[in-house]
């Protein structure tokens, strides 16, 4: 059976366990990110609106001046509402729960009180990930009054792109996070690939290999499967998307100083740092691109799939229950990437 969506009347704060890197001891991560609930469920699966013209999602470092006051605009009034109302699922800091609450143990799958819900490392990480990404960036929309606001992406699949964007890194902005490896701004090059010797090359190669090479069938690329009654998947499980670029661009954002890496490297605390959308951003337009790619690709279509469903709140704070099948296609979903960076690793030759 597919994943249900989580039942919010039962939520925890008892949180998970983690492995610190450092001294390899096992702590306890409490996990205090369950949402307001007022005890009502939808009965019916969400419909994305018509769609007539499609949102165009800019790459990160080609965002304009204007667009970028917009996209500064929202995310400081989803801050502002962390403190006028905190209660508002709209928050930024009730956005960032949305994270933890599906990865660190707050969840228990309906009718399997004993197993945590986990959205990472299996085949629903795109599309969970997705529908994350389309309702905060309603909510953008919504609050600075322009419905067809598009969140940028991070472009750290092109070499132009391998940076910090740097309007993140400037303090003072509401794109600003302190917890992050301070020392990765300006030209320091992103690292894809966990080798050792980060270089242009070695990032090229990393995303030939999971988006071509190993990635080179939906269940390599996306993630094995994940159905009701399943125990929280491991690492293992995870898509050579998921496992590669995704991962490393987390790693590489966080703090090496802070135990678990916060923000952007721990599942708890990553939503935290404006530059987790942003990042995510991308990693859903690796999902698009792979499909384009791969048009001779055996589809996923195991019900267990494309049945599986969460809960989100939409721009209206509305609590609202989606499915894995109403999301495959993004322009469904009224957005697009712009291509124009479309992308040197495609023929890298090593
Ligand atoms: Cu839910 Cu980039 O992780």
């Amino acid at each position: 059976d597919p994943l249900q969506p989580p039942d919010l009347s039962t939520c925890d704060a008892e949180g998970t366990t983690t492995t610190d890197r450092n001294t390899g001891k096992v702590i306890h991560i409490d996990a205090d990110c369950c949402p307001p609930y007022n005890g009502t469920d939808p009965e019916s699966f969400y419909v994305p609106p018509p769609v007539d013209t499609l949102r165009r999602r800019p790459a990160a470092h080609r965002m304009t001046p204007e667009y970028l006051a917009d996209y500064k605009l929202a995310i400081q009034m989803m801050k502002d509402l962390d403190t006028t109302d905190p209660d508002d699922p709209r928050g930024f800091a009730q956005q960032a729960n949305i994270h933890c609450a599906y990865c660190n143990g707050p969840y228990d799958q309906r009718g399997f009180p004993t197993l945590d819900i986990q959205i990472h490392n299996s085949w629903i990480f795109f599309p969970f990930h997705r529908w994350y990404l389309y309702f905060f960036e309603r909510i953008c929309g919504e609050l600075i009054g322009k419905p067809d606001f598009a969140l940028p992406y991070w472009n750290w699949d092109h070499p132009d792109g391998m940076y910090l964007p740097t309007p993140f890194a400037e303090s003072y902005s509401p794109l600003y996070d302190c917890n992050r490896d301070q020392t990765h701004v300006g030209d320091a090059l992103v690292d894809l690939s966990f080798a050792p010797g980060v270089s242009v090359d070695a990032n090229l190669n990393q995303m030939q290999q999971e988006m071509i090479v190993q990635g080179d069938s939906a269940i390599n690329f996306m993630g094995q499967e994940y159905s009701a009654g399943s125990p929280p998947p491991g690492a293992p499980r995870g898509g050579t998307s998921e496992q590669g670029s995704h991962g490393g661009i987390h790693v590489w954002c966080g703090n090496p100083k802070n135990t678990l890496r916060e923000n952007m490297g721990n599942f708890y605390s990553a939503a935290r740092d404006p530059i987790f959308y942003c990042h995510h951003s991308n990693v859903d337009r690796m999902w698009t691109i792979w499909n384009a790619l791969h048009p001779t690709a055996e589809p996923i279509l195991d019900l267990d799939f494309l049945d599986a469903a969460f809960l989100f709140y939409d721009e209206q704070k509305n609590l609202v229950k989606v499915r894995v099948r109403d999301c495959l296609d993004n322009t469904a979903l009224g957005y697009e990437y712009e291509f124009s960076s479309i992308s040197p690793w495609l023929n890298y030759i090593p």
